[in-house]
């Protein structure tokens, strides 16, 4: 079987826990697209090359995580060759057999635009900001509440103002905002919808 869920929106949204608790509970693989453009921006040297050249081990690495990554990703994920460069491995992954669950920016207005299923995953600023606060560490994080705002609200502009592949929901995209559900709650509502399209397949 070919099943593709697509999932976009911002950062800090709940799209990486939404698609791995929609792999794990329907058996589909998953794969987390941001990774991709983090380890090219963290690979130094030519975008261009480095997105042509990406290795498992440059997948690897255990800084891709960190909001460094994350600006990085977000400045050469405006160049068009990078993203031409990852989009046939995103494609093939997409129509395995089995599932797959690809979260990011792009997927259902891009990559997969034939996606089974497109979720556009999104919650307010400030709820974002504070979420990747308490990951941080909260009180004892490195950054204040303010700080970590402000790249997120820069990090959104960057993501929604380019010319190429910008954020936004596809059309017929079911938009998920979790500003005021808990996780599970979003997680629930997110596996439902899944689950009626599969039934209507
Ligand atoms: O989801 P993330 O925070 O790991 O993504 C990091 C950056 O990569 C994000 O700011 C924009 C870019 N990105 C993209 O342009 N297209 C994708 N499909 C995934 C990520």
């Amino acid at each position: 079987m070919k099943f593709t869920v697509a999932i976009d929106g911002p950062a800090a949204a709940g799209k990486g826990t939404i698609s791995r608790a929609i792999a794990r509970h329907f058996g589909f693989a998953h794969l987390d697209t941001g990774l991709l453009y983090r380890a090219v921006g963290m690979k130094g040297g030519d975008p261009v090359e480095a997105a042509r050249s990406l290795t498992d081990a440059d997948l690897r690495r255990d800084d891709l995580r960190s909001l460094e990554a994350g600006q990085a990703a977000s400045r050469v994920a405006t160049i068009p060759e990078v993203r031409a460069a990852l989009a046939d491995f995103q494609r093939r992954f997409a129509r395995r057999e089995g599932g797959a669950v690809l979260d990011g920016r792009d997927i259902g207005t891009v990559i997969c635009p034939q996606a089974e299923v497109k979720l556009y995953v999104t919650a307010s600023p400030e709820m974002r900001a504070r979420r990747r606060w308490l990951e941080l560490g909260g009180e004892a994080a490195p950054r204040s509440l303010d700080q970590v705002l402000a790249e997120v609200r820069e990090r959104d502009a960057r993501d929604m103002n380019r010319a190429e592949a910008p954020l936004r929901p596809a059309p017929d995209a079911v938009i998920l905002d979790t500003s005021d559900l808990s996780v599970d709650q979003a997680v629930a509502r997110a596996i439902e919808i899944v689950q009626s399209r599969l039934n209507a397949q």
